[in-house]
């Protein structure tokens, strides 16, 4: 069962809506090569890049990184949910929609999700209506004194909230039920009842990427630290924290309307909210959290180039560096702002004025650039030892961070702040890269994250044979696919498929699995492989490579034990163990 109807119905469903067919009712297709292609209906475009594979029955934006079935197609063209897109191709194809308790139940979640966006909005209505008839209360002078005018208060549909005993009252007013308030997350309750849940705070919407209120940060207006500053929606059916960012919806808008080319990282709401009122309105906030791959898949939809302009602080810095490492995995571009002689851009723009901050804007540095720089401040470069550390971790984040042609530049500038000649350097890199050589005693062991990254690619070309039918023999690779990530998961499905003979399509895997733009599932699907000849030797020599990255974990992990053994025979025990290892290690190179 998948999403509340059996899977052999969402296969019959499938078969018998082909998906070429469908898609042809809204768009207009070209045959090309094999695929048929269109203006991706998802993004503005003037060319087209989204393309259907009619054997695989799927589809792929290469501008924006859409990609699904049928019914993810008809899904996201009639804007509603799965289900609704079964039933709408059921009915196109003929079929009776199967009667099950399932699907009951998703039609009572569908309704549930729609009572809750009704109690938000109208809490929303509230919370601004409060604002507007009570301009004297101490939460609306709290928003004048932040220098919020009309037109930015409207804009982001602020409010305030003036009691604990108002909301709920008027919210049961309006028939709803108190379940559905707790579950919105609008209300709370205690020994006396509900209460609202940001009573006496200054209200911020947070919106969806549709601009529909989801949720609610409400700031406290007292200066005493037993008031929280913020207090935050929690989880709910309709709202999740990890995927929401603040303004993203209107980054939407202009994205429709072409007026949208890099994005603006800041953290707070009034950060954002002052960067908007400036006219620099392509500022979104994390609010206050560390991004997460979600968020970056979500920034990758819109743009390709951000900028991150956290807080001046300690904290500000730490996120900053998480930030680039989760916004350069989903394939940004990222340059950083440090702001100096204010706390955040809100401050900023209120001492400095806009042209300022849009000045150092535009003298963002390359995000490699600042880890270079930033990190060298922690070490004594005079030192040797200092250095030593300080080039290892340089060289980690080059590698990591950087094309090929990107290493160059950065290594020449790693070379001006070392004074270590560029081919020494260079070397260095090469071997930390490629990881198969004996890393020179002077530098430290290269980064884990270097070697993850190739298993996790081969992981990838793995299953892309296997699910492009490139391979017929697995054996090679039992042993990999043995956790609870989603590519073990793929492949224990695409092993219980063969295994059982059934012959299954691609578009199968959109049904089952959930396929963002850009995951690791879209990346085998769509792998891109290079001619048959090439792909055969890459496919020995990543099978030969990852079985020499496992001895020599194997190795290391028998050196520490020895190394940890007071048992002289233990330890002797070891030594030959290792021994062997070496000679496998050896003979897997050759
Ligand atoms: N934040 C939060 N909970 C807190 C503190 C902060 O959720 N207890 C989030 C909020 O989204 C906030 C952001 O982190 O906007 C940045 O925090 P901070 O700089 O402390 O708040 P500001 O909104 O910038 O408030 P101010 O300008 O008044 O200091
Ligand atoms: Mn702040």
């Amino acid at each position: 069962m998948t999403k509340g109807v059996p899977m052999e119905f969402l296969d019959l469903v499938r078969s018998k809506n082909d998906l070429v067919d469908v898609a042809s009712r809204y768009l207009t297709l070209t045959h090309r090569g094999g695929n048929y292609w269109a203006c991706c209906p998802f993004h503005n475009e003037k060319t087209a890049s989204f393309s259907i594979k009619p054997d695989g029955q799927f589809y792929k934006c290469f501008g924006c990184g859409e990609a699904g079935n049928v019914i993810n197609f008809v899904a996201k063209m009639e804007n509603i949910d799965f289900m609704s897109a079964v039933e709408m191709l059921a009915k196109n194809a003929g079929l009776e929609m199967p009667s099950s308790e399932q699907n009951e139940e998703m039609r009572k979640r569908k309704q549930q999700r729609d009572r809750l966006f009704q109690i938000l909005k109208l809490t929303t209505e509230f919370y601004a209506n409060n604002l507007l008839n009570n301009p004297n209360s101490p939460q609306a002078e709290y928003i004048k004194s932040r220098k919020l005018n009309e037109e930015t208060i409207k804009k982001f549909q602020l409010g305030v909230s003036l009691n604990y005993d108002d909301l709920p009252k008027f919210l049961l007013k309006n028939n709803f039920k108190e379940e559905d308030l707790l579950a919105a997350g609008v209300v709370g309750k205690n020994e006396h009842g509900l209460y609202d849940f940001y009573g006496k705070r200054v209200i911020f919407p947070l919106c969806n990427g549709f601009g529909d209120v989801v949720g609610f940060s409400a700031r406290t207006i007292e200066q005493s630290p037993e008031h929280t500053k913020y207090k935050n929606t929690p989880q709910t059916p309709i709202f999740n924290k990890s995927e929401i960012l603040f303004a993203y919806n209107f980054a939407r808008e202009l994205k429709k309307q072409h007026l949208l080319d890099s994005l603006v990282i800041v953290e707070g709401h009034i950060d954002v909210i002052t960067c908007h009122q400036a006219g620099i309105t392509n500022t979104i906030g994390c609010m206050g959290t560390a991004l997460t791959q979600q968020h970056a898949r979500k920034i990758k939809q819109l743009v390709d180039n951000v900028i991150i302009c956290l807080d001046g602080d300690s904290a500000g810095s730490n996120a900053t560096y998480k930030a680039i490492d989760v916004l350069k995995n989903e394939g940004l571009r990222v340059k950083v702002v440090r702001l100096t002689g204010a706390k955040d851009p809100d401050e900023f723009i209120k001492v400095y004025g806009k042209e300022k901050f849009l000045n150092f804007l535009e003298n963002a540095i390359d995000c490699v650039d600042f880890i270079l720089q930033d990190s060298a401040k922690k070490y004594d470069l005079t030192s040797n030892a200092d250095k030593t550390k300080y080039v290892s971790e340089a060289l980690n984040y080059i590698s990591k961070f950087s094309t090929i042609a990107e290493q160059e530049i950065y290594l020449s500038e790693l070379q001006q702040l070392v004074k270590i000649p560029i081919d020494a350097l260079r070397k260095s890199l090469t071997n930390q890269t490629n990881k198969t050589t004996a890393i020179k005693p002077e530098l430290e062991q290269p980064s884990e994250n270097v070697k993850n990254k190739y298993i996790l690619d081969s992981k990838i070309m793995f299953l892309a044979a296997i699910l492009h039918k490139k391979v017929k023999n697995f054996e090679q690779i039992v042993g990999f696919f043995e956790g609870n990530d989603e590519l073990s998961e793929l492949y224990k499905f695409l092993m219980e498929k063969i295994g059982n003979n059934k012959d299954f399509n691609i578009s199968t895997l959109f049904d089952n699995f959930d396929i963002a733009p850009n995951s690791l599932i879209d990346k085998v699907i769509n792998y891109n492989f290079p001619p048959d000849e090439v792909f055969n030797t890459m496919l020995k020599d990543t099978i030969k490579r990852v079985k020499i990255y496992e001895l020599q974990q194997q190795k290391e992990d028998l050196i520490n034990k020895m190394n940890n053994s007071t048992d002289i025979n233990e330890r002797y025990d070891c030594l030959n163990k290792l021994k062997e290892l070496d000679e496998k290690i050896k003979k897997e190179k050759m």
